[in-house]
């Protein structure tokens, strides 16, 4: 018979995926370790089994214990997974900016949740941490993970996601992106691949996109932390330095903004079809930077923390994305390259050696109204019209046998391929057609038929 001993055995060995849709030939290959993938739903389902078993191996903790935890909800819920199969209490404490889903999910497993205030210093007596920790100290047969100071946690993630990521790739990895929360999985993780990297005499980078707000960015770059503020993302970044961070294996901190976090979560469900978080929004927002930066022949591997399902009531509803002002018009109608993608197909060309007949009876075989005409020895782009053709015949400027050049006129309504799909609209006020533009190349050709049937695919 096939089959686990229990779900425990299921943490661990997570795939790489590739990205696809939002990645251009031009890009170093993203590879995404798709943590949201464990049992428990997110990367901290390995150090939670492994802060237990050390516990256990330590003699700290004996059977029928609790375990006391300060956490922003997925820590919780590995050792509340973890608890259930080996019979120790939970007692958990998660600031009130956490997701109800989280709360939910904790007190599923059977733990007891303690929601505390987000807005106090970490020191404070009613702060997450400092809660968590009277209440191990008050409780009888009480062990503290302590998750920000306990090296079982970095520990796990040398002796497992480090190993994995590096053999996945057969050890071609370039690059590791990653969140900081705890600091464990990219401490250990990018350690374990340091060290690999250097026995192979390569180059390798580990990169750490992190909240706007949060201190880690100033604290990398040996500044004294500007007074952290309040960012919406959740389980990264933080307002104190913890122990389990090693700034030694990292080559860069990279603030990114709630909104961005957010607005590239999303896209990751509707583009790549996967439903992570929106710290994996962070991360893999800087990965693209990364990616593109690095450039194509490359490999950069990204973690994947979490599952989207603990953030249905968040970032993955419109109406509080509005309210929390992530998501504006431009949003809600996507961008060029989310239309280009939704449209397929390839851009049709009119040939500098055709007449304007030709070019005529291909546009009617077509069904489209205008080509642009390839580039001259990398002359500026011309547009060829079905108008001007008609105009230049009716007012004998052209005769059907001259070639395009007679008729065509200067590029009008360029947009990038990156640009909000809002941008488009204006150009509609003067122009038929919007001309996509990326890297000085036309790369798509949109009319306002092709704006309305994606927007209603997306709505
Ligand atoms: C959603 C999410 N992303 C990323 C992380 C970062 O992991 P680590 O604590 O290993 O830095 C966490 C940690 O709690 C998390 O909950």
């Amino acid at each position: 018979m096939k089959y686990h001993e229990n779900v425990l055995d299921l943490i661990g060995r997570t795939p790489l995926v590739k990205m696809n849709r939002m990645v251009d030939a031009n890009m170093a290959t993203i590879l995404m370790k798709m943590e949201q993938l464990n049992p428990g739903g997110s990367v901290k389902d390995r150090m939670a089994i492994h802060m237990i078993r050390g516990a256990e191996q330590k003699g700290l903790i004996k059977p029928g214990a609790t375990l006391v935890e300060s956490t922003s909800g997925n820590t919780g819920l590995g050792l509340a997974m973890a608890a259930s199969v080996f019979g120790y209490r939970c007692v958990f404490t998660i600031p009130d900016k956490m997701s109800k889903e989280k709360i939910d999910m904790l007190k599923a497993f059977g733990a007891e949740v303690v929601v505390t205030r987000t807005d106090l210093q970490h020191d404070h007596p009613e702060s997450y941490v400092e809660i968590a920790k009277r209440i191990a100290r008050e409780t009888p047969n009480a062990f503290y993970t302590d998750q920000y100071y306990n090296m079982d946690n970095p520990e796990a993630h040398y002796l497992t996601t480090g190993p994995e990521i590096w053999e996945d790739t057969d050890g071609k990895i370039d690059c590791l992106v990653g969140g900081i929360g705890t600091g464990g999985t990219i401490s250990g993780a990018g350690k374990f691949l340091k060290e690999k990297a250097a026995e192979a005499g390569r180059d390798l980078k580990i990169i750490c996109p992190d909240p706007k707000g949060s201190i880690y960015y100033d604290l990398f770059n040996g500044r004294e932390p500007s007074d952290p503020s309040i960012y919406t993302v959740e389980g990264i970044g933080h307002d104190f330095m913890v122990g389990t961070l090693d700034f030694s294996v990292i080559d860069d901190v990279r603030p990114v903004s709630d909104r961005d976090s957010f607005i590239t979560a999303r896209r990751l469900a509707r583009e790549e079809g996967i439903f992570v978080g929106g710290s994996t929004g962070t991360a893999v927002f800087g990965a693209l930077q990364v990616a593109r930066e690095l450039g194509s022949g490359k490999v950069v591997v990204v973690i994947l923390a979490d599952a989207g399902d603990r953030y249905i009531s968040k970032c993955f509803d419109d109406e509080w994305m509005k309210d929390m002002g992530f998501l504006g018009l431009e949003d809600r109608l996507g961008t060029v390259r989310e239309l280009l993608q939704f449209k397929g197909g390839h851009v049709v060309f009119a040939s500098p050696d055709e007449t304007l007949a030709e070019v005529a009876k291909r546009m009617s075989e077509l069904g489209i109204s205008q080509m642009p005409v390839e580039q001259i020895d990398g002359h500026a782009y011309k547009m060829i019209h079905e108008v001007d053709i008609l105009h230049s015949l009716i007012s004998g400027s052209c005769t059907y046998e001259d070639k395009v050049a007679c008729a065509a006129t200067d590029l009008q309504g360029q947009v990038g391929l990156d640009a909000p799909l809002s941008t488009v609209q204006n150009i509609f006020d003067g122009n038929n057609i919007a001309v996509v533009i990326d890297d000085g190349k036309i790369v798509g050709v949109i009319s306002k038929l092709d704006v309305v049937e994606f927007l209603a695919a997306r709505s």
